[in-house]
């Protein structure tokens, strides 16, 4: 029978070399067919026979080596797969990788294959940290490789940081949830395609990042956000077709070329900048983590740090997405996020309700593999009209893309809405 998905798997030289075996395992039992590619020294430490007993298939090792059965393996492997993954990614291949280097199997493999690709690092903190290795991952990010980050933990060096393999159970939910979005967004599209550009009389103000909230001339309060949600849904909605405003607070990235961004800092810059420009938008966003809370009074000077304690005394900042939503114009649609660490479900309804949005995207923040800071995401989405639809784990990019899509279904309520408005006008005037 059919697998549903094939999946080449690259095993590279670290310590977490056998944990790669139990996520050949689960993949197996979530109905994949997976074939193994080791590099020479992943080979130090586990054989190519356990791969080769579990999966019934030929290790790929050395495109050269006198039992190859394939001369040109790299390439069929290479083309034959829906996804590359690689359990655990050395600090090695991920600079091979990210530099184009092919000097054997498991690179020429990458270079020659246009599936998606996973990668799963595992090293030492120090590695992990190294601006080297910092610097490829950015340009493997660049180039649409998505990572499933490293946790923190006790490493093998007997040091605890950043650098541990994602637990196994993680990494294969994190590959099926991305393995099912694809699938889904290749579904057809509906009549009003994307290639249409349905949303192009449509004006987005979007908000995205952290706002800073100054204490004195050296310290603020702030929070994770690095802009990526809010941008990403900035070019899925210009992709359609949107003209697109960016309102952006603090950010971790660079931000996308060609589109109109405003930057701010602090919440109150953020609230003048999006009331200034909200008459003209049609869909509002409110991606970006606002602070709640400013202090009363900035220090005009820094701080000293004479007393062992410090007060500062707080004041709520004023609400830009409730404020939007209470003097809207009667043709903007007002989506909300919300950010929480329990209670998603109720507390995103009490928001939704609170601040009478059309819609909320609700996203769990206490999941270091989502949210804040990260490329993936994951939540739901719930409607003023009672929809709910699960976002599983997936990358940013791709979560945007379903909430512009659902964002584009109440824009062609609304528009059904004005039509059957104006028909009942034109009965009534003609009685
Ligand atoms: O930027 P990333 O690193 O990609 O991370 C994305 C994200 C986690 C920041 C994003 O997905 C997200 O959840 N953004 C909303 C964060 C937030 O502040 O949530 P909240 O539940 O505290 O606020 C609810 C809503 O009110 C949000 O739409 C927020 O923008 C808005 N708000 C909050 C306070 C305030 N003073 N003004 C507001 O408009």
């Amino acid at each position: 029978m059919k697998k549903k998905w094939k999946i080449g798997l690259g095993v590279c030289g670290g310590i977490a070399a056998y944990k790669a075996v139990e996520v050949l395992r689960q993949l197996q039992k979530a109905d994949c067919e997976v074939q193994v590619a080791m590099t020479k020294e992943a080979t130090q430490f586990v054989q190519p026979l356990t791969f080769r007993a579990l999966t019934n298939k030929y290790v790929f090792v050395d495109d050269y080596a006198p039992d190859n059965p394939d001369p040109i393996a790299h390439v069929n492997f290479s083309q034959n797969i829906d996804l590359l993954l690689i359990v655990p990614a050395t600090a090695n291949i991920i600079a091979k990788f990210a530099n184009g280097i092919a000097d054997d199997f498991l690179t020429s493999t990458y270079l020659a294959s246009t599936a998606p690709v996973m990668i799963a690092p595992a090293m030492n903190t120090a590695m992990w940290n190294h601006p080297a290795t910092q610097r490829n991952i950015r340009r493997l990010k660049e180039d649409g490789v998505y990572f499933i980050e490293p946790i923190s933990g006790e490493l093998a060096c007997k040091t605890i940081g950043t650098g541990k393999l994602e637990e196994v159970q993680n990494i294969v939910k994190q590959v099926l949830d991305f393995l099912e979005s694809k699938a889904l967004s290749k579904q057809p599209a509906t009549t009003d395609s994307v290639e249409n550009f349905d949303l192009k009389d449509e004006h987005f103000l979007i908000t995205t990042g952290s706002t800073r909230e100054e204490i004195d001339p050296v310290r603020y309060i702030s929070n994770y956000s690095s802009g990526k949600m809010g941008f990403a849904i900035a070019l899925a909605a210009q992709k359609r077709g949107a003209k697109v405003t960016v309102i952006a607070g603090n950010l971790s990235i660079s931000p996308p070329e060609n589109l109109d961004i405003i930057k701010v800092k602090s919440a109150e810059e953020m609230h003048n900048a999006v009331m200034e420009r909200i008459k003209d938008a049609t869909v509002y966003v409110g991606a970006a983590a606002v602070a709640d809370y400013k202090p009363v009074n900035r220090a005009r000077s820094k701080i000293k740090k004479d007393s062992s304690k410090l007060i500062i005394e707080l004041e709520k900042t004023k609400d830009i997405l409730e404020e939007v939503s209470k003097n809207r114009h009667e043709k903007l649609l007002v989506i909300g996020f919300a950010a929480e660490t329990e209670n998603l479900e109720n507390y995103a309804a009490e928001k939704m309700q609170k601040k009478n949005l059309d819609m909320i995207v609700a996203n769990d923040v206490s999941n270091p593999s989502s949210g804040f800071g990260s490329d993936n995401n994951q939540g739901f989405i719930l409607t003023k009209k009672g929809i709910k639809i699960e976002i599983p784990l997936m990358p940013k990019t791709m979560m945007a893309e379903r909430i512009v899509e659902q964002i584009s279904e109440l824009i062609k309520l609304r528009q059904n809405l004005e039509k059957s408005e104006n028909v009942d006008s034109k009965i009534e005037s003609q009685s």
